[in-house]
């Protein structure tokens, strides 16, 4: 009796989960072609909606399955008017080599965009992963790592002028408990790295948003409050910085909280900063229940996001960090199968994506 009871939950538990995860791709282990592309059940793309709302749409890009998958560029044009190239413009790629510089994975991108009206969002300029080996593992003086970041940003902001309508400039240069990260930037150059990153680019594109992006920033805490410090500081003293990028990474033992969010949102409103949500996704492996649980919840978790987001005025955009559970890069962070985002492997709908566009269609 205990021995069919157990197999009846065996069933009943992991099957559904199991068929949810099959199919995964990763660039190393290609995946079987998609399905084509699933209706939705209305017409009216996520982006449509968003526009209505005065909201960007978007999701972040990987070159593999743009380069590779029909569906997967199908998808993006349709529910989506904001691209995020999620590695592309990173140091390691657009910067190789200390003289030279390699475009071909973020012109393809760029492109599309154009091809589809879709907004182009830079990530990141500055930032301490993904740096080349050269860089890295480099021992420069501070004049030497001036021009090398000088340079950089002048090359990288100056061919995409007019192309890129915000840049996550500076990322992640605070701890956790507020400090400032000890990155190469900061040993070499000092504080000032951050000042100099953004009159940069703002020389390089005057017209380009400029945004301070960090994770574990969006409600309140030390890390929250030292960000909220940091930009409040650039600010007065005349630092050319548009907005804050809050990552959003979420966990479903982890909900967001709508009053923090909201709070938080409002006094960098309160500086005269736009702000973002930039990286949303929703990790359901640390839940509990069924997938059916696991999913609303996960829709609930978006939701809320978004719903904050259009309350608080200043928040213009919304972007996931991918397109669909098929390529994510939680598989990568945590070795575990997931499904963080709104459209599933197979490329259909999730409850997440119908939470938010209700939360589009509705007035509050
Ligand atoms: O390019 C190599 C490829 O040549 C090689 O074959 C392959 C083998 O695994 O690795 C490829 O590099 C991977 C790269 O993504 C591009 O796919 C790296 O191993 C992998 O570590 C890297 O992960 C990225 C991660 O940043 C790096 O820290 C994720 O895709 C990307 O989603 C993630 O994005 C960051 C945001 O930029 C900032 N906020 C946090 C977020 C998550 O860390």
């Amino acid at each position: 009796m205990k021995h069919r009871l157990l197999v009846a939950l065996v069933v009943l538990v992991l099957v559904p989960f199991a068929i949810a995860f099959q199919g995964r791709g990763t660039p190393s282990t290609p995946a079987p072609p998609a399905p084509p592309a699933a209706n939705t059940s209305s017409s009216t793309s996520l982006h449509t909606l968003g526009q209505q709302r005065g909201i960007d749409i978007g999701a972040a890009v990987q070159l593999y399955p743009f380069q590779k998958d029909a569906n997967y560029r199908s998808l993006l044009a349709r529910e989506f008017n904001l691209l995020v190239p999620e590695n592309a413009f990173k140091f390691a790629y657009v910067h190789p080599t200390p003289e030279g510089y390699d475009f071909s994975g973020v012109d393809p991108l760029m492109a599309f965009a154009k091809d589809h009206n879709m907004k182009v969002r830079g990530h990141p300029l500055i930032w301490h992963e993904q740096l080349p080996t050269w860089l890295d593992e480099g021992e420069f003086t501070r004049d030497e790592l001036l021009e090398i970041m000088h340079k950089h940003i002048q090359t990288v902001v100056g061919r995409y002028r007019g192309q890129v309508s915000a840049w996550d400039v500076v990322s992640e240069a605070l701890n956790r408990d507020g400090s400032l990260r000890d990155t190469v930037w900061l040993r070499t150059i000092g504080p000032e790295y951050i000042d100099l990153a953004y009159r940069w680019a703002h020389e390089a594109d005057p017209q380009a948003k400029l945004f301070y992006g960090d994770y574990a920033n969006e409600e309140r805490g030390r890390k929250p409050d030292a960000m909220y410090h940091l930009v409040a500081n650039l600010r007065q003293r005349g630092v050319p910085l548009d907005g804050v990028s809050l990552q959003a990474h979420r966990w479903l033992d982890a909900p967001p909280n709508p009053e923090a969010l909201v709070e938080n949102m409002t006094r960098h409103k309160k500086l005269g900063l736009e702000v973002h949500f930039t990286e949303v996704d929703v990790q359901i492996q640390r839940g509990t229940g069924s997938l059916e649980k696991r999913l609303a919840m996960q829709a609930d978790a978006y939701a809320t996001i978004l719903k904050s987001c259009l309350i608080v005025k200043n928040c213009t955009a919304f972007v996931t960090w991918g397109v669909t559970d098929r390529y994510s890069w939680i598989v990568g962070l945590t070795g575990k199968q997931d499904a963080p985002l709104i459209f599933d492997e197979s490329y259909r709908p999730k409850p997440a994506y119908y939470a938010l566009k209700q939360v589009l269609s509705s007035e509050f």
